[in-house]
């Protein structure tokens, strides 16, 4: 087990008041029902973005609640990492927004994008440019506004998903807490089970792609299920390998909220009862870069996480990307 190089000083997380619950689908013409939906994800309710909210004003939210925790000042963070699948723009990225909005004048910020995984991702990522002494305190988020990029005419993904941001505080690590140990994978020949087929370079945003709707996520959800849970069970595996702990060490799990089926077949694999599992997928659905830090937030200020608490974090997402972490808070 390695030296914990970075530890959590602060979380924080934001959720649109607009709440979605299933029964509403119906009136959108989607022949659903609250009763299917729950069957097969757990989910109950999502967050839903209003017109003025978007990933600079929910991440910023996040990141001064987890500023304020830590006992940071915008001026302190040297390194903003972003994930987010969901860019308010192409182009720069959303993190030197953010960057903007804080103040955090000293930063340097840039945006990962490795979907689902993309805030586990963003925290390796930052730990490694702290050891590499590149940064002492960094903020690495995870925001999203799937509702704009989910077909809403299409039942098998829009009831999935839902918007919102999470935010940490990473700090130079002492007293052995921290991050204990990481893991991240993916594979580029599945990236088609998952993924928005134009509106990038290859095929730009045009009238045919509004028309056959090919802008917006297109996903083969029983092929992402098998993988999302082989491949979570192996990140967990990895992570707790190498911290040198099994599963019965850990006092709680945050998995990617996506399904709470994947959630049940991970944990079981990794030998984890579900009553150390933190499960929020019923009242957020699947917030992709948002799901784990959301979690977190709640795990802390519902006192599931202390002073003291080994937790695994592991998240699968399109790419397809997978990463884990073990931190000791
Ligand atoms: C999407 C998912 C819930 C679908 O559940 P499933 O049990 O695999 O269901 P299938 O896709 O096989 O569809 C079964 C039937 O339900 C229908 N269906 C799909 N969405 C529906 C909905 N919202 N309401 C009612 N019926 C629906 C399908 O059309 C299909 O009908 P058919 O048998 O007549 O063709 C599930 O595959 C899943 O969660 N996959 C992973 C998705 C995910 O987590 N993605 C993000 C990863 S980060």
């Amino acid at each position: 087990m390695k030296r914990p190089v970075a530890y959590f000083a602060g979380i924080g997380a934001y959720a649109p008041a607009r709440v979605m619950r299933n029964e509403e689908f119906a009136a959108l013409g989607l022949e659903t029902s609250d009763e299917w939906i729950v069957q097969r994800t757990g989910i109950r309710e999502r967050h839903i973005a209003g017109p003025d909210e978007n990933n600079r004003t929910m991440s910023a939210i996040a990141s001064r609640r987890a500023m304020e925790r830590a006992g940071v000042s915008p001026g302190e963070i040297d390194l903003i990492v972003l994930g987010t699948a969901t860019p308010d723009r192409l182009l720069p990225a959303t993190a030197v927004d953010l960057q903007a909005e804080l103040g955090a004048s000293r930063a340097a910020a840039f945006d990962v994008m490795a979907a689902c995984s993309s805030w586990l991702y963003g925290l390796i990522v930052a730990e490694g440019l702290m050891a590499s002494g590149n940064a002492e305190t960094a903020l690495v988020v995870g925001t999203e506004k799937l509702s704009t990029i989910v077909d809403w005419k299409d039942r098998s993904t829009c009831v999935l998903f839902g918007d919102g941001a999470g935010a940490a505080v990473l700090k130079r690590s002492r007293q052995g807490k921290g991050i204990l140990s990481t893991y991240m994978r993916s594979d580029g020949t599945l990236a088609e089970l998952l993924y928005r087929p134009s509106g990038g370079a290859a095929r730009p945003f045009d009238q045919a792609s509004l028309d056959d709707r090919s802008i917006f996520l297109r996903m083969e959800g029983r092929e992402v299920f098998k993988h999302a849970v082989r491949s979570m069970s192996e990140a967990a595996d990895r992570a707790l390998d190498g911290a040198k702990l099994t599963g019965a060490n850990v006092d709680l799990m945050i998995p990617h909220q996506a399904n709470v089926r994947i959630i049940e077949a991970t944990a079981k694999h990794a030998g984890i009862p579900m009553e150390k599992v933190f499960v929020n997928v019923d009242r957020f659905g699947n917030t992709s870069s948002a799901s784990v830090g959301l979690a977190l937030d709640e795990a802390i200020t519902s006192g599931r996480v202390t002073e003291g608490s080994t937790v695994l974090l592991v998240a699968f997402g399109a790419g397809f990307t997978w990463a884990s972490l073990v931190i000791r808070f």
